[in-house]
């Protein structure tokens, strides 16, 4: 966790303001949010993985060249990261939007940690609302390379040798993740989906994410665009400081509780 940033109260009592009285919200996550679950962040300290970059390896070309390897990437990954829980700033930004109308949730991570935190706080309760756009895909599901077969999977994948990989059980191809990888396009439905919501929001809150990679990273100039106003939730600054009415130079976990719960 970043050490060395403090939570300004008025601050926050600004930024509270501003989402109690909005009537719609776009939060835009990034790699952040999970960083205090023990996640890498991508382009932060500690942001390679494996010795390896995500833009090495996270590419059509990379799979079709060595699915083998992209494989056993992606199963150390989904390894790491299913001993990972969701923090509390997933859990108060779930409680959060469960409770809140016109709260639109996006996300540009594939950890699925939003949609545990969503089952962590639902508890029988209605949680739709807690569950995110998934831009970028998530680890924990496979699509074939072949036919439209698409499944969550949350199995380890032995990617000791070919034959071992994931194949599908629809017309016997090789499995992939469901991941969006360099130089892909995104869902144009959940993309729609989060333009319109962005374009309809009076506020966009912006959390861990340096808001470099679009289409996501067009999100808050959306609502920017569309007259609305940014709050940003992030330790250090970004292209968005700037642009922010409201930016909480501060860690995401204690903060969207102080934030978004009061606690
Ligand atoms: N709380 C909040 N923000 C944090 C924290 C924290 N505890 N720790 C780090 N951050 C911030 C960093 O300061 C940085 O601005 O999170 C941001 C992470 O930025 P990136 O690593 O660039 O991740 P992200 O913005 O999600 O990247 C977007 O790029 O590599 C692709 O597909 C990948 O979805 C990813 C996309």
């Amino acid at each position: 966790m970043r050490h060395g940033v403090t939570l300004d109260p008025q601050e926050i009592a600004r930024a509270r303001i501003l989402l109690e009285d909005a009537r719609s919200i776009l939060v835009l996550t990034g790699a952040g949010i999970s960083a205090e679950s023990g996640i890498p962040t991508f382009r932060g300290k500690g942001g390679l993985w494996r010795n390896h970059k995500p833009e090495d390896l996270a590419t059509s070309e990379a799979f079709r060249r060595d699915p083998r390897l992209v494989w056993e990437w992606y199963a150390w990954r989904r390894e790491l990261i299913a001993r990972c829980r969701p923090n509390p700033g997933h859990r108060a930004l779930a409680g959060w939007a469960m409770v809140s109308a016109g709260v639109t949730l996006v996300t540009q991570n594939v950890d699925g940690l939003h949609e545990a935190a969503a089952l962590d706080v639902a508890d029988g309760h209605e949680s739709e609302r807690a569950f995110p756009i998934e831009l970028h895909g998530s680890l924990f599901r496979v699509r074939c390379t072949r036919c439209t077969y698409r499944a969550p999977d949350r199995k380890m994948v032995d990617a000791s040798g070919h034959a071992a990989l994931p194949h599908c059980p629809q017309c016997s191809a090789l499995l992939r993740p469901d991941v969006v990888w360099f130089g892909e396009s995104l869902d144009t439905v959940l993309l729609d989906r989060a333009f319109r919501a962005a374009e309809a929001a009076e506020i966009c809150l912006g959390v861990g994410t340096s808001a470099l990679v679009h289409p996501a990273a067009s999100l808050p100039l959306a609502t920017l665009r569309a007259g609305g106003k940014l709050v940003e939730v992030n330790p250090d600054p970004t292209v968005l400081t700037t642009l922010a009415t409201v930016s909480l130079r501060a860690n995401s976990g204690e903060t969207l509780q102080r934030l978004l719960l009061g606690s």
